[in-house]
């Protein structure tokens, strides 16, 4: 395979983090976005900012093909936890992904993505079970990753990994009742985000593998939005760095040559 490894997030605070371990970024600015080049643990990769919302993320993703001929795209970020057991500090790598809020029915059963015949994107179950391994490592020992206080401070004592269907829409769920509309009519549901079920469909037109793995920042209800910005900075930033740069460590190829 070849072509550098995209690595996407929506906020600046995660890829922040993420650059910083750069030796070599190089940035290149198309539609709008700083696109970084360079290596990471010896890997090509590209690093973007996407913004928020489906259509900037599909935007991001097709320009990461099109300019950047990427191998694959990963997404990290956070995700709001939808079913039962998904809790802050929790972490979601994404079997499948469907968009929410799609709906042309009558004319196509709801969800479906139109004239594509899929409701659901699978991601890539290669990158995705790789990811997982790193996440579970990751998760035994959040202490050492975060520090005490951390932890202490946002209750994060037996983080979990897992595994299942990511949903994104165009909406920041901060309210019970919606968050509990979901879970009705999807109730395999694991989390909600607003970016990854676009990528994953740029990413099946262009036959390209898609993973994401997002850690939960909220519970999707009426307390979503009160440690938001803090727990994107503190603790999703530290995970994203820590998962990303060690599978990215364990790609044996192509390796950054010299
Ligand atoms: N990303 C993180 N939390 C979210 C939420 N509650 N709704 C949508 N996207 C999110």
């Amino acid at each position: 395979m070849a072509g550098p490894v995209a690595i996407v997030a929506a906020m600046q605070e995660e890829l922040g983090a993420l650059l910083a371990a750069m030796p070599d970024e190089q940035r290149v600015r198309v539609a709008g976005r700083d696109f970084w080049v360079g290596h990471l643990h010896g890997q090509a990769v590209v690093a973007v900012l996407s913004r928020i919302g489906k259509v900037a993320a599909a935007t991001t993703a097709t320009v990461l093909l099109e300019r950047f001929g990427v191998r694959a795209i990963v997404f990290t970020g956070v995700a709001g936890g939808l079913a039962p057991g998904v809790r802050v500090g929790d972490v979601v790598v994404a079997t499948k992904l469907l968009q929410h809020d799609l709906d042309a029915s009558p004319i196509f059963p709801k969800y479906e993505v139109p004239l594509t015949g899929h409701a659901r994107f699978a991601a890539d179950t290669a990158i995705s079970d790789a990811l997982a391994a790193v996440v579970a490592g990751v998760l035994r020992d959040p202490v050492a990753l975060l520090g005490q206080a951390v932890v202490d401070d946002f209750g994060l004592h037996a983080p979990r990994l897992h595994r299942g269907l990511l949903v994104s829409g165009d909406r920041f769920v901060s309210t019970a009742a919606e968050s509990a509309a979901l879970r009705r009519d999807l109730p395999d549901a694991l989390a909600v985000e607003m970016e990854g079920a676009a990528v994953a469909q740029v990413c099946h037109d262009y036959r390209v593998p898609f993973a994401a793995v997002r850690t939960i920042s909220d519970r999707a209800d009426d307390a979503a939005h009160a440690d938001f910005l803090r727990f994107v900075a503190v603790v999703a930033s530290r995970y994203s760095l820590a998962v990303i740069g060690a599978w990215l460590a364990g790609l044996s190829s192509p390796a950054r040559s010299g």
